[in-house]
């Protein structure tokens, strides 16, 4: 089995924190908190068996004292002459002290025996017949308390290092697994990340990351298939006119085959395709270079209120065949907006031309116009046949159009609406459509 880098290094991590816990700040409160104060305790008894030995006022009563601090200090106490030998004990049986450490006693402190299993307190008392005086704490209590500690502290990191191991499984496994994912969405299995096996239910960071990639690859498939569509949908729209004015063509060969005139509505039609032809490469060009990274826009400063009088002018041949009326309603300053003059007026046209198309005869379309501090409102409202609730944010998309019979009669290519919203949000606002109510349709713009 492989065992992954990331894995390691968390077991490792782990287990070195493990052991510096239980091998050095463990041991250090052991030592503070247990050995000192034993240490401690020892010493100050000594001390003051020591100093009322030298007094040697309770001489006589040594015993009696040595048993007390003995009780008192939880050791055993004895007194040895110069050469090691036992005079007195505070009871159990002492060994004589081995000569070995009798020569080391210079200072008073603490001193352990060859078998390392007592500890001595020695300190020196300059009267004979006690040249040495020891507290002989029976040490082993303490050091054997300290050993099975130690023993089950090891005993505790081991079942500590073990049960680290599936621990960390968990976090490296589904973390292998991503990655493996990721490498073949690399590799172009861009549905990888739809396949789940057996759902996460946690929100934990890991499912979160895991959420995030299925996210970005559903993101990335929706694009695909846009771009899918897209070209499937630019074929659809030349393939009409291209077929068409194919038709035309043939109908003028047959006629100068015959040396006949060519009929000027077949002329006229072709003429009109070309012109479609033009206009909507022209159109998706325009599109696709709103697209391109670092293209920018014309900011000036501009009277928006007559930009809209503008475009609602050139309008006029078209409302007064189907007299239909255009009012422009202002709330606030408008005198001074900063934008592409030349693209929000292609907005504004576009959703114009919409209002238009599907304004019934007599239908009256209204402009509103609305000024704030830091951002302006633009809604053009017709009382046509409106826009599906379903459809409310369709109609933005390239192409898109209510009709699918695809139907020159109310439509262009659907163009228009994907064009405004890339230009609005070139500006930095947003485009959204609203149903008042029965009929109509409200599409507004705030930048
Ligand atoms: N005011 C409106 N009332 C009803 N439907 C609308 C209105 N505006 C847009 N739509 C719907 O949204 C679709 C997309 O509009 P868009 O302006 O993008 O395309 P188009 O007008 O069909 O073509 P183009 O603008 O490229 O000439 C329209 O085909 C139509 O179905
Ligand atoms: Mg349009």
């Amino acid at each position: 089995m492989k065992i992954s880098r990331l894995y390691l290094k968390i077991y490792f991590y782990f287990l070195a924190i493990l052991f510096l816990v239980c091998f050095i700040i463990i041991p250090l409160i052991f030592f503070l908190s247990v050995d000192k104060p034993y240490k401690n305790l020892l010493q100050k008894r000594m001390g003051l068996f020591v100093s009322l030995m030298k007094t040697s006022l309770f001489k006589e009563d040594l015993p009696s004292a040595i048993n007390d601090i003995a009780r008192q200090a939880g050791a055993d106490v004895a007194v040895y002459g110069e050469g090691g030998e036992v005079i007195l004990t505070s009871g159990k049986h002492i060994e004589p002290l081995q000569s070995d450490l009798m020569g080391k006693v210079k200072n008073t402190g603490f001193y352990s025996d060859i078998t390392k299993k007592r500890l001595f307190f020695l300190t020196t008392v300059d009267k004979p017949p006690y040249a040495y005086m020891s507290v002989s704490a029976e040490a082993v209590d303490v050091r054997e308390r300290r050993s099975k500690f130690f023993f089950w502290l090891l005993v505790l990191c081991v079942i500590v290092s073990v049960l680290v191991y599936p621990l960390s499984m968990t976090i490296t496994k589904p973390l292998e697994k991503i990655t493996k994912k990721a490498m073949q969405f690399s590799r172009g299995d861009f549905t990888v990340f739809e396949k789940k096996e057996g759902k996460r239910k946690s929100s934990d960071e890991i499912s979160r990351l895991d959420e995030a990639f299925t996210h970005m690859s559903g993101e990335l498939l929706r694009m695909i298939e846009a771009k899918k569509e897209l070209l499937s949908d630019i074929s659809h729209e030349m393939g009409s006119p291209l077929s068409r004015m194919k038709v035309s063509i043939e109908l003028i060969e047959d006629k100068v085959k015959e040396s006949k005139i060519p009929s000027s509505e077949v002329i006229l039609a072709l003429s009109s395709d070309i012109d479609d032809m033009a206009k909507l490469v022209k159109e998706l060009l325009d599109f696709s270079k709103m697209d391109l990274k670092g293209y920018t826009l014309d900011i000036k400063q501009c009277n928006l209120e007559e930009l809209v009088k503008l475009c609602v002018k050139s309008f006029e041949p078209l409302t007064g065949r189907n007299n239909i009326s255009i009012e422009i309603k202002k709330e606030g300053d408008l005198q001074n907006v900063s934008i592409d003059e030349e693209k929000i007026a292609r907005v504004l046209q576009n959703l114009l031309s919409n209002a238009i198309k599907y304004s019934p005869q007599n239908g009256v379309i209204e402009v509103l116009l609305k000024g704030e501090k830091e951002h302006f409102f633009v809604s053009v409202k017709d009382d046509g046949p409106g826009i599906g609730k379903e459809n409310g944010e369709k109609i933005f998309f390239v192409f898109f159009r209510e009709d699918p019979s695809r139907t020159r009669g109310t439509g262009g290519a659907g163009l228009g609406l994907a064009m405004a919203r890339k230009i609005i949000e070139l500006h930095g606002g947003r485009i959204w459509v609203e149903n008042p109510g029965e009929k109509g349709a409200i599409i507004t713009f705030k930048i």
